[in-house]
């Protein structure tokens, strides 16, 4: 028997964080990065929450690191907070799930709620049950899952979205667009997570590009806002796959923005995912014919599986050359020397990763090196 279970209540659209006002006579401890304070975006939150008693915490810092996470336990001990509301990207989010959980375990808590206030449109974490921390000594990011670090509530609010620059709008929309395609090749999908995804693909290739091209442009922000979200739903039910394992590894490896090592390795997964040398029609694997599925989907040329997969993945270079994406790790200042260096422990990692596990096709060691290699 499968389920498909829902726990966070979504609230979108211009104007939701006034949902914030519902909260009334509690303790909150609002965690959020220094940018929100020093761009003066963090009192469209607290403007709203003046019938409660709160404190800000504002030392995230981007793939949080677990000292970052002890103090935030430590300002959780001082507040003993009854809501928590991380505001921010994938970074403040994670780490208010972590300071929440660990809080929690040490100080015997058990109701806090939990509210998530996302301002990049991206990793999906204010629905996912995934916080990923990371060891800042070793290089090595730590995705924790557990259904304790779903949020109660998400806030959607496309205001908060408009002052993310251009690159960071670029990163952020190509990681929305691996975590559904890659839940809808995971060998968990199912027709649940499919409707999430497909979603989550068109919205993401009609509005991302209007989104980069015009950060004001409200009606593209708020639809890549809920495309975000759509994608996290996805994920959260049919997992990922290893274009997350090696950007995962990567990133905690050379510091590269999240969504940036995901849309390197995306062309490259999906040709290997595809494996589709020396096959006929008919004789490929689901993935394939599933990324073909995409391609009709986009209304690209799809009348066989061959082309739509090269379709499907001349659409997404053409997407990251007009947003002006790097291609390769040259362009993310990592010397070919220390590509060569780390692939060995990057292939490690990526293979230990817990989104290996639902990649359709079980990769070698082997295979994850040529993969890196094409990025070089
Ligand atoms: N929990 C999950 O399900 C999940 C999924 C994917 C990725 N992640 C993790 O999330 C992290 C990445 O999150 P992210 O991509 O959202 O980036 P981020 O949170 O690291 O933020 C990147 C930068 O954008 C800035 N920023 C955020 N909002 C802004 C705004 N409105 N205007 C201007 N600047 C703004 C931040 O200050 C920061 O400097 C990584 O650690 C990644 O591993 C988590
Ligand atoms: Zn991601």
């Amino acid at each position: 028997m499968k389920s498909f279970d829902l726990k966070t209540k979504i609230k979108f659209g211009l104007g939701s964080l006034s949902a914030l006002q519902e909260i009334r006579d509690k303790r909150v401890l609002v965690i959020t990065d220094p940018f929100m304070v020093e761009s003066g975006n963090i009192e469209k939150i607290v403007e709203n929450l003046k019938y409660s008693k709160y404190k800000v915490f504002s030392e995230i810092v981007p793939d949080p690191p677990v000292e970052i996470v002890v103090q935030g336990v430590q300002a959780f001990s001082e507040v003993d907070p009854e809501v928590i509301i991380a505001v921010g990207g994938g970074s403040a989010i994670d780490a208010g799930k972590a300071i929440m959980d660990f809080s929690k375990q040490i100080l015997n808590k058990e109701q806090v709620e939990f509210i998530a206030v996302p301002t990049t449109s991206g990793t999906g974490s204010e629905v996912t049950s995934f916080a990923v921390i990371t060891d800042k000594q070793k290089g090595e990011k730590y995705p924790l899952v557990s259904e304790s670090l779903l949020p109660d509530v998400s806030i959607l609010d496309p205001e908060l979205v408009k002052t993310v620059p251009k690159t960071i709008t670029a990163d952020t929309g190509m990681d929305v667009l691996t975590h559904a395609i890659e839940a809808y090749v995971s060998t968990d999908a199912d027709e649940f997570s499919d409707a999430f995804a497909e979603k989550a693909i068109k919205l993401v290739f009609k509005y991302l590009r209007r989104a980069y091209n015009n950060g004001d442009d409200m009606e593209a922000r708020e639809k890549m806002h809920i495309a975000s979200c759509l994608g996290g739903l996805a994920f959260d039910h049919a997992s990922l796959g290893i274009n997350h394992s090696i950007a995962h590894a990567l990133g905690g490896k050379f510091k590269i923005p999240h969504g940036r090592a995901n849309s390197l390795l995306l062309p490259y997964v999906i040709e290997y995912n595809s494996d589709m040398k020396n096959k006929v029609e008919n004789d490929y694997s689901l993935a394939a014919y599933k990324y073909c599925e995409i391609a009709k989907i986009l209304g690209l040329k799809s009348n066989n599986t061959r082309l739509g997969v090269r379709y499907l993945v001349n659409e997404i270079r053409n997407l990251q050359d007009e947003m002006k994406m790097v291609t390769n790790l040259r362009g993310c200042k990592v010397s070919d020397e220390d590509v060569l260096k780390f692939e060995d422990e990057i292939a490690v990692l990526a293979l230990n990763d817990t989104c290996t596990l639902t990649n359709p096709k079980q990769p070698t060691h082997g295979d994850i090196i040529s993969i890196i290699r094409n990025i070089i």
